[in-house]
């Protein structure tokens, strides 16, 4: 008896091992969206590099691989060298999108990228990020005061969608005369270097993108005849004009990095924050006693929510073995430090939100060279919009349960996130 239950369960085994791969991860389904953490496992159990066909790309699973690979840039983060890469046209062709993409600032080589992180330092230095807090704070008060007390409202449209928005416009000091024609870039810019997108949808996205570069230029040539103080542009064109390896394209490239790398991620961190806050209320005082508490909370909150779907694109420079599989050159591989959250080896009790779980290592804003440039502002301007918004609605409760969203095609988001305010109760 034991000995058939023995067979049958390696026959089950094997039956997991052999089915293809995309019949147990799919992270545009529907089951995805509501319960990614067992996929994610599933994908995790295949092995430490998984082919993953629908997007010609293998996956790297585990961990300690991915911080081996983060740290030691053994792979390349430049976009033109993906196999299915529109292909880099000569010089004397570059519009602006290539001018930008092409060997600038932080999508350039692994050297010019590691002088790009060093000059840039102090413009993310505690003063500058201060400064741009500070500026930041009466915008999201015009937004909450503005909402005034209704008592429903979707939080995804009248606070999350704005923040992102708010955010880059004030760090970069873009005027508000150009805010109209930037608002489609900061939504879609990310959709420029997803390998999943349509050809034609990457046309549409270069073309915004062109225009969003003429702005730029245009913001930086009057930052230059009025430089001001604790700007961020302002430190940039400061660094560019004592470093000669640090060039007008360079600052370009940078700041349509962080339209790039801010927009989505602040905009998802914003939704999934208020939902895990409001499904664990028992947790809120402790995730918002304090910033170092929040910020822990908001590892965590991400470790719940398991709303990735991609991870983080590296393409191989050469035909190379990597973790014993052959890649050949261009191939996309991408890695994914969200497969093993919801192990239960790793985070016991995983379903479960507990904001004081602790995370050694927490990379949820990366390691080594490519650390997150935008983590103390991403933190700080997250826990500022959420101590606003508990301080204003202490009874805020979620009115029903919200639709996810499997369309977008980087994370599972809400389509809308209605909120009971209970001010009047
Ligand atoms: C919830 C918010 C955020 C999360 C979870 C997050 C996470 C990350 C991670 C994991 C990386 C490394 C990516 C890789 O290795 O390929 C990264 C890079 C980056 N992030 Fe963030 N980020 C967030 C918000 C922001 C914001 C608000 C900004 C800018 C204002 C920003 C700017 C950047 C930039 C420019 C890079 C590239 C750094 C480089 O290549 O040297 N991020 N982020």
């Amino acid at each position: 008896m034991g000995c058939a239950q023995g067979d049958k369960t390696v026959t089950n085994e094997t039956a997991a091992a052999t089915q293809p791969v995309e019949e147990i991860f799919n992270p545009n389904s529907k089951e995805y969206a509501t319960n990614a953490g067992e996929q994610c496992l599933a994908l995790a159990k295949r092995g430490r590099l998984v082919f993953y066909p629908p997007w010609m790309a293998w996956i790297m699973t585990d961990m300690s691989d991915i911080m081996d690979c983060w740290q030691q840039e053994y792979l390349s983060s430049d976009f033109y060298d993906w196999e299915f890469a529109p292909a880099r046209p000569p010089e004397d062709q570059w519009g602006n999108f290539e001018r930008a993409m092409i060997g600038h600032s932080l999508v350039a080589d692994h050297d010019h990228h590691r002088l790009v992180r060093k000059v840039v330092s102090p413009a993310f230095s505690k003063n500058v990020v201060d400064e741009i807090q500070r500026r930041i704070e009466p915008d999201i008060d015009k937004l909450f005061d503005k909402l005034g007390t209704p008592e429903r409202f979707d939080y995804i449209k009248e606070v999350a969608e704005h923040i992102p928005f708010i955010s880059i416009t004030r760090m970069v000091g873009l005027p508000e005369k150009y805010w109209d024609e930037i608002k489609p870039v900061i939504e879609n810019f990310t959709e420029a270097w997803n390998p999943t997108i349509s050809e034609a949808r990457r046309e549409e996205v270069r073309q915004e993108c062109n225009r969003a570069i003429d702005i730029i230029k245009e913001v930086i040539a009057e930052r230059r005849r009025s430089p001001r103080e604790d700007d961020f542009l302002s430190v940039m064109l400061d660094i560019e004009s004592k470093n000669p390896k640090f060039t007008e394209w360079d600052v370009i490239t940078l700041i349509l990095a962080l339209v790039g790398a801010g927009a989505d991620t602040t905009l998802m961190a914003q939704q999934w924050t208020v939902y895990a806050l409001l499904k664990n209320k028992d947790q809120i005082p402790q995730a918002l006693s304090s910033s170092e508490a929040f910020s822990n909370a908001f590892t965590e909150v991400n470790r719940w929510s398991m709303s990735s779907k991609m991870g983080f694109a590296r393409y191989a420079p050469r035909d190379m073995q990597v973790l014993g599989q052959d890649v050949k050159k261009g191939q996309l591989i991408l890695l994914m430090p969200h497969l093993n959250k919801y192990n239960p080896e790793e985070f016991p009790n995983p379903e479960k939100l507990d904001v004081t779980r602790k995370f050694d290592p927490d990379v949820l804003f990366g390691y080594g060279p490519r650390y997150c440039i935008g983590a103390a502002m991403a933190k700080r301007q997250l826990y500022l919009t959420m101590t606003k918004l508990f301080q204003r609605f202490p009874n805020l409760e979620l009115d029903g349960e919200p639709e996810r969203d499997e369309t977008n095609h980087n994370s599972v988001s809400f389509k809308s996130l209605w909120v009971r305010t209970n001010v009047r109760a």
